[in-house]
This record gives C-alpha cells, structure tokens and sequence, in this order.
C-alpha cells in the first residue's frame, strides 16, 4: 500500500472562514433594492416596493448595509418562473442566503468583490440575482466574463435552464461562435471578447453590470480587464451613467485588487460566501511518482472503483491527450459497450497523394518568373478601429488548446495496456472534460451516469474552480499542471509540466466533499507538497507581454507604465515589449537620442502606428501578426496564413527521437524516423524553396497532408500528428477570417489545397519571415572568429553569448546558411534553433533597418534594392545589431 496512511489529514479545502463576514466598511447608502429573499417570487411576481424588513431571519447579520433605510430609487422586480425542481434545488446553494448582502453591497458600492468556494453558486445565481432587481431593463445586458470557453458556454446554458428562458436571453459569445440576439439581458463571454468590446466602446455603454468571475485565476485577460474597468466606473459616474462592477473569485487572496491603490481609490467591498463543504480525506502517496502519473491515475482509479462505495471520481491531469489517453485505458478496463476494431491502415494510398502533390509543385516551378524583387515594407493594409470581428481570445483556452499538440501520450498507451483484462466490476461511465470539448459533450458531465455505473470524469484544471461537477465524492490528484513557460533569455514561450501550488491542490481536493463527505488521493508525498509554491503566480508575470502591450496600444492606452495593473509585468518585460513592438513598426519610436536612458523609465509611451492596429486585429503573437500584414503582396497571403498557423501550433511533428522499449520497437523507429527525414527533405524542395527551410517544410507538410484529406493515415505514415493538422486547419480559417476582415478586397477564402507557392513567391516569403522573425536573426561564426571547437558551425544571436546550432531536425542543419532567423532555441544538450530559414545579407539592411547601425542618417537616401545591379543600395552599413555584436560588421555596397 503506497500511501501514507500517517498523514491523511481531515483537511477544509480552503482556510476557515473568518468571522467578519463583510471586510470593507460599508460606505454611506444611497439605495436600497429591494430584497430577493430565497425563492420568493419565482412563480408569481412579487410587487415592488421598498422592503420593510431586513434580511430573512436565515441570512446572517451583516455590515451597516443592512440596517433598514428608505430606498431613493424606485425598486423594480422582474418575475422569473423556475420550476419547482430547479428552484428547490437552487434553495441549497449557499449563496442564496446572502443575495439581500450582495444586491444591497451592489445598489451601494460600484465595486463589490464576491468570494465564495467553487459551487457555492457564485457563477449561476449572481447574474439571476440581478437579472430579478432590474439590472438589465431599459435594454442593457448583465456581462459575465470567464477566463474559459468551456465555462461561457456551460454557464449559459445552465443559467438559461434555470431561468427558464430562452438561449436567445441568456446567451454566450466567445471567439468563434455565439448566440447573442437582441433579446439578449444576460450574456456569458470569454475576457477577451469582452476586451474586444471594449475597443469599440470604451465606456461599455450597453451594460449596467459588469461581472469578471473567476478572478483568482488571475489570468492576464482578467487583470487587464480589471484595469481597464476601474477606470471605466470611473468615467460612467461622471456621466451619471453608473456602471456597476462586480469581481467574483475563489479564493479569499484578493489583496492585489483591495489593496493597490493604484487600482482602486476606495478599496471595494468585500463580502464573502460561506459554503457547506464536507470534510475531504486527504491521501497521499508515500512517493511520488516523477514520470508516469497517467499510469498512476489509471491503478488508483481501478482500485478506488473496485474498492470504494458508490461516488464519482474526478481525475486531474494536464492535458487534453493524456485525458484521452486515460480515457481510452479506464473504458478498456471496464467496458460499457463492446470496443471498436481499429481502423484499416491505408499508408499506400497517402504515398500516393503524395506524389501528386510533389508533381503539382514541379509543374508550378516550371512557370514562375526568374525576377527577384523585394517586397515593399509599406505596403500593408491598413485597418480603420473597430471593424475586425475577430476576437482575441482567452490565453486560458490557447493554452488548453495548445495542449493537444504539445504532449502526446496516445503512443505507447497501448503497449502499456496489453496486460489489462476488462474487469467483471461495475461499468465506468468515462467522460473527457478539457476546455476544447464540444460543448454537448462537456454538458455531459453534468447528468446523472447511466443506472447501475459510477460516474468518472477525467479533467484537465478546468475542473479546478471553472466547472463543479456533481456527485463527486473521490479526487485523483496528479498534482501536475501544464503551463506556459516563458524563458527571459531567449523569449520563447513553452508548455512545461510543473507542480501545481498548495491552493490549486486544496482547490482540487476540495472538488471531492461538495454532496458528502469525500476522499482526494494525491499522487505525491507530504513533503513534495510541503515544497509547492502556496499560490500560483499571476499569468502576467509569467509571460511575454508584447501582444498585450500591443492591444493595450490599440485601446489607445500610450503610457503602459502607468496603466493599473491588479500586479504589474516587470519594466523589464515592458521594455523588452515595447522594443519588440518598435521593431516590428507597430509602435512609433520614439526619437533616436532619447532612446537609451528615457525609455527606461517613464517613456515607455510610443503610440501605436496604422501598422500597428493592422497587427493588433490579428490573433497572433505580433512577430507573426508583422508577416500577415506583410503579405497581401504578389499572392503570398495564403502560404503566410499556413506559414503563421503552422509556426503557431507548436509541434507538427511526432517525437520520434524516444527511446525505445525493444530493439523491435528501435527498428521501427528508426525506419519512421529514415522515412519523416526523407519527406521533409521533399517537403523543402530545391533552390529557392529549399531557402526557406524549414517553414517550406511546414507549408509542404500541410499542403500534401491537404492533398491527401488530412487522414489519419497519412498523418501516421509520415510523422505528423493530426491533431496539430486540425488545429492548424481550423486557425488558417480563422486567420483568413482575420485578414478579409482587414482587406475585404483581398476576398481571400480558404482553400486547404493551395497550389505550391512559385520561386519568386518562396524569396518574398523569405523576406517576409525575415521581416517579422528579426530579432531572431543569427550569424554563422566565421573560421577566422574561431575562438575554440565549441564555436566549431556554430552561430551567434544578439541576446545569447552562448554557441547556438541548427537543430539536427532541420533541413538546413548540414547546409549552414550564413545568415539565418529561427522560431525558436530549445535548449537540450547544445541551444538548438528551430523552425530556421534562411536569410540573404543584403536584404538585412532594407528589412531590418531598426536592428543595423548606418554611419549616416538613414533618411537620405534609403535603403533601396537596385534588380538591374541585383544589390541593394545603402551607405556602408555597419550592420548589425545595436545590442553589441563581437563579429566583423558586414559592409553592404
Ligand atoms: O461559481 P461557483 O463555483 O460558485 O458555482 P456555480 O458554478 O454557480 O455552481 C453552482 C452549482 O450548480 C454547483 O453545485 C453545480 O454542480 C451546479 N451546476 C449544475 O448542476 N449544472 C451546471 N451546468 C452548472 C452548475
Ligand atoms: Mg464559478
């Protein structure tokens, strides 16, 4: 028995609550709505008017709020007709005991933070609390924004059921769809729809409340949105237009929003929600088991449903595939139904679809022209504010969706398996739950298993806070979270797997005593959890903000510095954004003498350019954006597009660098392995193509996968996971969506079977890529710079001092181009870069005029590229990189 009996703990999830009930001193009262109490007035309207009694004897005494006055405004109360089911069941949420606290903290305050544990009703009942007290007549709509889609769109069909009404009232909108009408009163939306929505309209003029619920999540969407709300209370004050903000959170830790003054003059008013949580057994594992925590939650899951009385069981993994995966294992070990046979393997015909992509693509070669001009740096489209639909969405869902393509644990799965017999026990009702799940499939979770199984839902964080499951009584914790990992040095962002913190562990643990009492088993020992951080860090820290900057930018917001973040980025990270931005021509620089010391400090403040905006509409990180709004030029749009979401979602690859278990299984891998190298050189091609590298490879990847109907097979056949194929289908469409939106001119659709791009649209590609990837340019060390054998094909980057090498999965790795820009370096054994091309040096000058120093102005004349004499024309550049570069400068004409 691997756990550690000693230590089960009788442990609340959360700390006690505290006594004080209302935590900010009420301030003086102006209105009085009137109370809602529980379950009045659900079947017949109740009439308005002001109320005589305080609370109902059960709600709890409360801050001065409660003490009785005469309403200023006229009260207004609008009936809604629950059913009786629905409203008894609502009667056991805590929350309905403290509506006459919130709405009356509501009427009186213009910011009011609600803290109250996952469940207690906070998401589902508040919007209807203020739906009945008239906060959406006179056609204004109650906002409810999620850091999740899965939530918007679970919460407004839960809402909406409850309410009895109709999708077209109660309805949700997030990044690609969404069933907002006229009629809507209550409106579920991610944080970045919402964002969106507030660059059209600043002062948010169609909501009389705002609420931002899932505020301990922290993420950056959510903060910024705070930022930006508080000064918006602000500005609708002043025009008598009140605006009521309402942030609900988990968690009690709400110092970042009640105590920056920055943020907030008068420090909201705080009123928490005491929830009926059950007691949770807390388990822990003797050891921790550091690589297989799949395999562990697949053994405790078979014991705790061959062992343990009746319960759901609630599984915390970290990602979609692994959830799959589980998936997949549990309803083989205990089968509903009988298994399907595996799908035939049709490899012949996929080679075959290849070929004819191959040949279609020579064909295209023979007909192109032999010019070579440049692309023109000024030639983008410019889009007027407000007019692109797209919505920049929740970093919450790219990183749910990200997952998929990051981890995959479907291979070696069913190796894993073969010894396991289906069991004779009671069936496993199964359900997947992770934020990309179709939104019947999520709404699955929340119905009663089918007579005679035992309900067990293997989730991704999700489950955390955003959702609550009922009938829940068993948690499996493998204490792991994937998350976004930003590395300072190189500025790449990754998904790493990491512990989680004490509070999403208590959170998670406090999932299993909702109806009764429960058990949580942790797949990790006492001591590895003595060592978890006690809270996770705000996204915002965590991360790149150059993206943020840039729609803060687009909000007209100049002077970052001063904007009131709930915990602001460091200035570094400001710096290093706007530098980024500056480059990219998205931000105005600011004048060349003032640029070193100044901007350090308070002149972190450059407007944004029309390029800029253009960039802003497009929902990619701004180096990609840059490309987009470069290639409406000679064609080059729909390869761009392929390019962007290829390069986006990470990992078109299988990892097929493992170890393997057996020789047998070596063999094998050695043969794919032979096989992916052989096609990606094909994909590449030859001459100009071949340039491009390792994006050629990603377009012809894509391409021939098109060719051949994105099967599965062909995925398999030749190393491409196909769920990355899909994502990067499904994210061409929205980009090309992104960009019609821009130019509708363009009146570009999407056709997965592009034709191959001609020669000389590969060198514009090429300069494009350049264009946007330049502060990722590197320079092969010379043999005369040698300083020892570490150096030996080595390059240098700007940022690194460290020799950095081709990574040996790129096409160019044995080729070493002088001058390449990469994606991204992944440090395993040496820094390796990623997603190369390559780069011609008299294009640097012309593409990249920010990052050379010119021993004169610039201005006079510029930089032009002469095709009679094949050079570009400049003054000797002394070209490169301000940074400081160790190497001879490279003299151009
Ligand atoms: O927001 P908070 O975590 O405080 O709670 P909630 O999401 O409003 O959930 C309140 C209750 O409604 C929970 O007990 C859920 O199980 C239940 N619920 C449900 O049964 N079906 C849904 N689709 C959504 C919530
Ligand atoms: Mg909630």
């Amino acid at each position: 028995e691997e756990e550690e009996s000693e230590s089960s703990v009788e442990s609340k999830p959360e700390e006690a609550p505290a006594p004080e009930r209302v935590e900010a001193a009420a301030g003086t009262a102006t209105a009085h709505l009137p109370p809602a109490p529980p379950g009045a007035g659900d079947q017949s309207p109740v009439p308005s008017g002001p109320p005589s009694t305080p609370a109902p004897p059960s709600a709890p005494p409360t801050a001065a709020s409660t003490l009785a006055r005469p309403p200023v405004k006229p009260a207004v109360f609008i009936p809604v007709n629950r059913s009786p089911e629905m409203q008894e069941e609502r009667l056991k949420l805590p929350i309905l005991s403290e509506e006459q606290v919130i709405m009356e903290a509501v009427a009186e305050h213009p910011i009011v933070i609600v803290c109250g544990e996952t469940g207690s009703g906070k998401t589902t009942q508040v919007p209807q609390f203020l739906y009945e007290a008239g906060y959406s007549s006179d056609n204004s709509i109650i906002g409810v924004t999620e850091p999740r889609r899965v939530a918007a769109v679970a919460m407004s069909q839960r809402v909406a059921k409850e309410m009895n009404l109709s999708q077209r009232v109660v309805s949700y909108q997030i990044r690609y769809e969404g069933n907002v009408t006229e009629e809507t009163r209550i409106k579920f939306m991610t944080d970045g729809v919402l964002l969106k929505e507030i660059q059209k309209d600043f002062l948010l003029r169609k909501y009389k409340v705002v609420i931002i619920d899932e505020a301990h999540e922290r993420s950056v969407y959510t903060d910024i949105l705070i930022g930006l709300l508080s000064r918006i209370v602000c500005l609708r004050e002043k025009r008598h237009l009140p605006l009521k903000l309402l942030i609900m959170s988990a968690t009690l830790r709400v110092e970042d929003f009640t105590q920056n003054q920055r943020l907030f003059a008068q420090p909201p008013l705080v009123i928490k929600v005491e929830s009926r949580q059950f007691p949770v057994t807390v388990h822990f594992n003797k050891r921790t088991p550091l690589e297989d925590y799949s395999g562990e939650c697949f053994r405790k899951v078979c014991k705790i449903h061959r062992a343990l009385p009746a319960g759901g069981i609630l599984v915390f993994l970290t990602g979609q595939a692994e959830v799959h995966a589980l998936c997949r294992r549990l309803r083989r070990a205990f089968p509903l139904a009988k298994p399907r046979p595996p799908d035939k393997d049709d490899q012949e015909d996929s080679v075959e679809e290849m070929r004819k992509f191959k040949k279609s693509r020579v064909r295209a070669r023979k007909t192109q022209t032999r010019t070579l001009p440049l692309i023109n740096l000024d030639s983008y489209s410019v889009l007027p504010v407000g007019e692109a639909d797209e919505d920049r969405e929740a970093e919450m869902d790219e990183e749910e969706e990200a997952l998929g393509s990051d981890l995959d644990l479907d291979l070696g799965d069913d190796e894993a398996d073969r010894g396991e017999q289906p069991d004779a026990s009671l069936p496993l009702h199964v359900l997947p739950l992770y934020s990309l799940l179709a939104p019947e499939r999520q709404a699955q979770v929340f119905q009663p298993p089918p007579e005679g199984t035992r309900l067990c839902v293997v989730a991704t964080n999700v489950a955390e806070t955003s959702l609550t499951i009922p009938g829940i009584k068993y948690v499996v914790d493998c204490g792991k979270v994937k998350k976004r990992h930003y590395d300072r040095v190189t500025g790449v962002s990754s998904f790493r797997v990491t512990w989680v913190s004490q509070a999403s562990a208590d959170q998670r643990a406090g999932r299993a005593g909702r109806t009764e009492p429960g058990h949580c088993y942790r797949l990790y020992s006492s001591a590895v959890f003595g060592d978890f951080e006690k809270f996770p860090p705000p996204e915002i820290t965590r991360r790149p903000v150059e993206d943020l900057i840039l729609q803060m930018k687009a909000l007209n917001i100049e002077k970052v510095i001063n904007f009131p973040f709930p915990t602001p980025p460091s200035v570094e990270a400001l710096i290093a954004a706007e530098e980024l931005l500056i480059a990219l021509g998205a931000l105005e620089a600011p004048p060349k003498t003032e640029r070193v010391k100044q901007l350090q400090r308070s002149r972190l403040s450059c407007p944004i350019t029309a390029l800029g905006r253009t960039m802003a509409t497009f929902p990619v990180a701004p180096r990609y954006a840059k490309m987009l709004a470069l290639s409406r030029q000679h064609g080059c749009l729909p390869y761009a597009i392929t390019i962007v979401a290829a390069m986006t979602v990470r990992e078109l690859f299988e990892e097929l660098d493992r170890p393997a278990a057996s020789d047998e299984e070596l063999t094998k891998l050695k043969g794919r392995r032979a096989r992916v190298a052989q096609m990606k050189r094909i994909w590449a091609g030859q001459g100009a193509s071949r340039k491009l590298g390792d994006l050629m490879v990603l377009l012809g990847a894509v391409g021939s996968c098109e060719y051949a109907g994105c099967s599965p097979q062909f995925c398999e056949a030749n190393g491409l996971r196909y769920k990355a194929i899909m994502e990067i289908r499904r994210l061409r469409g929205q980009l090309t969506t992104a960009v019609n939106a821009v130019c509708p001119e363009a009146g570009l659709f999407v056709d997965p079977k592009m034709q191959p791009p001609s020669e000389s649209q590969v060198t514009y590609l090429r300069q494009i890529v350049t264009a946007g990837l330049g502060d990722h340019l590197a320079r092969r060390v010379q043999s005369e710079d040698l300083l020892d054998d570490k150096w030996k094909n080595a390059y240098k980057t700007p940022l690194l001092d460290d020799p950095v090498f081709i990574h040996p999965s790129s096409v160019l790795f044995k080729e070493l181009p002088e001058f390449v820009v990469y994606q991204e370096i992944v440090e395993t054994t040496k820094m390796y870069m990623k997603g190369v091309s390559t780069v011609e040096v008299q294009w640097i000058p012309v593409l990249l005029p920010s990052y050379c120093q010119f021993d004169k102005p610039l201005e006079e004349p510029p930089p032009t590229y002469c095709p009679e004499k094949g050079r570009v024309l400049c003054h000797r550049a002394s070209v490169f990189y301000r940074v400081g570069w160790p190497l001879p400068a490279v003299q151009v004409d």
